[in-house]
């Protein structure tokens, strides 16, 4: 952290008062905090203890004509490091989402193309209301990471997710988003969880993937300062903090937005991704005929996004990585899938129900790489995700 700058941007919620736990932790780490007060973070925290503790200038009003003269706010916006938003209350959330800019804050937010890092804190149906959760989404494409809520009793005496993620949590998450580890600098590309492909307006075709090896792999990778676009179809797990969210429905929309989020370092595959989709998908529901037929789906094959990534001639991440789920001769089929497809290693777990693998919680995994074949003893998915991504750091090193 030595060395780094830090907007932070302080929003009118009651954990703005952890916010002060926050400057403490980010200066003695070596950081250079420069503030923000929103007209309601001021009504819960005093320009004089935050400025006190960063050892800084208070920025409040947009309007202010020295400030303009001295530091413009597009100027303050683009020399940090990283904006962190604490508390990101739902209004802040709101406007980012909505690209208002009516206050210094949210002029910065929108003024800016540094990363944002948000650390929402709300009461609980404020954070499930669908206002909130779809401003979510949509800060989350927009590239903004985000750290917690946690769940617990709130200061409004209701109890659910809404808490402000503590400032260690948060300094872990500034950690991995300006990249201090081994993968600081390098993008890695993951694709998580199940695809699901349409039949008509409301059935699909589905797997019972839930997305959690993906999404511990994201989180390892971020962990070692990576910057992770994790392309995610709709999986039981959440996603991770501090990487970038997309989400996909099917095989199609997963392959463009890999697409769009290329160059990376690397890319990892771990979606299991439906290998057909029904080509004569319903417009409009489909009707049952009465005379007792069921109708006939037709499938056509779909884009197979790791072999199309893995192949490209130009502008191919230099390290792409497959999963291969295997009932039998595990090291044999996974051994010809990675020749088959043309990526690097090949992840292989055996998925026999009687393994408990598909929808556990461990994994037992062979790497497959130009330099044969490693078996890892069984261990968490957590574990395999840590490791993978150590080596990962050691193949981009
Ligand atoms: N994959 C993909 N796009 C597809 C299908 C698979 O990117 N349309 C990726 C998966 O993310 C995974 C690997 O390819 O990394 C799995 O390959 P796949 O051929 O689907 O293997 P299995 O699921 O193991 O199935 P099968 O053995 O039947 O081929």
């Amino acid at each position: 952290m030595l060395g780094k700058r830090i907007l932070l941007i302080i929003g009118g919620g009651i954990a703005a008062y952890k916010t002060l736990d926050l400057i403490r932790r980010l200066t003695e780490r070596g950081a250079a905090v420069t503030p923000v007060l929103t007209k309601a973070g001021a009504e819960f925290v005093t320009p004089l203890s935050v400025s006190a503790l960063a050892g800084a200038k208070v920025h409040t009003d947009l309007f202010d004509l020295t400030d303009e003269a001295e530091m413009g706010h597009i100027q303050l916006s683009r020399v940090a490091d990283l904006i962190v938003v604490a508390p990101a209350t739902a209004d802040l959330m709101a406007k980012m989402a909505s690209g208002r800019a009516d206050d210094l804050a949210s002029t910065l937010l929108l003024a800016t193309d540094t990363r944002v890092l948000l650390a929402p804190a709300m009461n609980v149906r404020m954070w499930n209301h669908p206002a909130t959760q779809r401003n979510l989404v949509t800060l989350h494409s927009d590239g903004a990471l985000v750290v917690g809520p946690n769940e617990g009793a709130m200061a409004c005496g209701e109890f659910g997710p809404g808490r402000m993620a503590e400032p260690l949590e948060i300094v872990a998450a500034i950690e991995a988003a300006i990249g201090s580890g081994p993968l600081a600098d390098r993008h890695v590309l993951v694709t998580s969880g199940p695809t699901h492909e349409p039949i008509d307006p409301v059935r699909y075709i589905a797997n019972r993937s839930s997305g959690a090896q993906g999404t511990a792999l994201a989180a390892a990778l971020a962990a070692l300062g990576a910057r992770v676009t994790f392309v995610t179809g709709p999986a039981t797990v959440l996603p991770p903090d501090g990487v970038k969210v997309v989400r996909v429905e099917t095989a199609r929309e997963m392959l463009a937005a890999v697409q769009a989020a290329l160059p990376a370092d690397a890319a990892v595959f771990a979606a299991a991704v439906a290998d057909w989709r029904v080509a004569n998908a319903a417009g409009s529901k489909m009707k049952k005929d009465g005379t007792g037929r069921p109708p006939a789906l037709e499938f056509t094959e779909n884009p197979d996004i790791l072999a199309t990534i893995a192949q490209m001639t130009a502008g191919r991440p230099r390290l792409v990585v497959g999963f291969a789920a295997e009932t039998d001769d595990v090291i044999d089929h996974a051994t010809a899938k990675r020749a088959r497809k043309g990526c690097d290693w090949i992840v292989a777990n055996d998925v026999r129900p009687e393994t408990g693998i598909m929808g556990g919680a461990e994994n037992a995994v062979t790497v497959i790489s130009a330099d044969g074949a490693e078996s890892w003893p069984r261990m968490s998915k957590d574990q395999v995700a840590r490791k993978l991504a150590a080596r990962i750091a050691e193949a981009l090193a």
